[in-house]
């Protein structure tokens, strides 16, 4: 039996000149089903997704960052061994990320060069620097939990490697969640200098933590379009208020305030209401001039040169070993 045609060699189909391939999707996407590989899918939608899934994998790396540069400061050994056991979390969902997007016929070298030439984006949160070890803690209960408000419902996204990839990156991201809550909880009940630092860091966290749901629906031209292909499922607001209501009945646990004056339970609609957001600084960031953008891609740059050595060994490790299998199957026919 022939291979499956993979998506890059599918690529070239006319989309037009594939109506049955075109039906089937239809098909797929209003029976609410998955759309692996090998289907025939419209050249937009096949776009759309290595653009959001490259960005999400790219988010994941560089996210590795903020947190990666407090392991060698980590308070307690056990502090340490949590924190470095969530930064490789972060690595591995990279890895799954970037696994999805080649089955769309994007190589893996393509979206590395996209990232460290400043081309591709990353999500803007990273470009925020961590001063103290309470970020750590704001990280985790805010920056993952709005990640977790976000990626719960891309379990159900309709491309079946991506939301394959999230059912399992959910799953760590609550317990990235609970570590920074923990870490919080621990601050805010410590010294008053620790409580102090825990709400400091809380209020620089709490608006980019906000942003990360994209901007307000009416500013989010993209997003009917994916919600009609069933990779989005609940808008931007929509999704900004189900983290605001759920986080603030935590920070009352926690004993520390959100830095909002407009934060205040609205009995008609039965959510929170929350004040205007700065979009200016979000395009700022998103446009490259963060607090950390350029230190982030660096950095990303550096490691990337640094592990060439890495690849090559890779690659010539697994060079010798074809080339041994080669000789023991032509040693094998001569002796037959
Ligand atoms: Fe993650
Ligand atoms: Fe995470």
């Amino acid at each position: 039996m022939a291979p499956a045609a993979t998506p890059t060699q599918r690529k070239d189909v006319d989309p037009v000149e594939d109506p049955a391939g075109r039906a089937r999707f239809d098909e797929l996407i209003t029976a609410d089903q998955r759309v692996e590989p090998t289907d025939w899918m419209p050249d937009a939608y096949r776009k759309t997704l290595v653009r959001q899934v490259s960005q999400h994998a790219h988010s994941e790396i560089i996210g590795m960052q903020p947190e990666g540069n407090w392991i060698t400061r980590a308070p307690s050994l056990k502090r340490k061994a949590i924190l470095m056991a969530k930064v490789q979390d972060e690595a591995g969902h990279g890895l799954y990320l970037y696994s999805a997007a080649q089955t769309l016929g994007v190589t893996r070298d393509r979206m590395t060069e996209d990232l460290i030439s400043g081309k591709a984006k990353y999500s803007s949160i990273f470009n925020y620097p961590t001063p103290t070890w309470a970020d750590m803690g704001s990280i985790g209960w805010l920056v993952d939990g709005a990640a977790i408000c976000n990626q719960v419902p891309l379990c159900r996204a309709s491309y079946g490697p991506y939301a394959r990839a999230m059912v399992r990156i959910c799953k760590e991201e609550s317990f990235h969640q609970r570590q920074g809550f923990e870490i919080l909880l621990h601050l805010s009940r410590g010294t008053k200098e620790q409580h102090e630092m825990a709400q400091e860091s809380v209020n620089r966290w709490y608006a980019p933590a906000l942003m990360m749901f994209g901007p307000p629906d009416a500013d989010s031209p993209n997003s009917a379009q994916s919600m009609a292909w069933n990779i989005k499922r609940f808008s931007n607001d929509d999704l900004r208020q189900r983290f605001v209501d759920m986080i603030v009945p935590q920070a009352e646990v926690l004993g520390l305030t959100l830095p909002d004056p407009d934060l205040k339970w609205n009995e008609e609609r039965g959510h929170y209401d929350y004040g205007e957001l700065d979009w200016n600084e979000f395009s700022e960031v998103l446009k490259g001039r963060g607090p950390a953008n350029a230190i982030r891609l660096e950095r990303r740059r550096q490691a990337h040169e640094g592990g060439a050595w890495v690849r090559e060994a890779a690659a010539a490790y697994a060079e010798r070993r074809r080339a041994m299998a080669e000789k023991a199957s032509a040693e094998k026919v001569q002796a037959a």
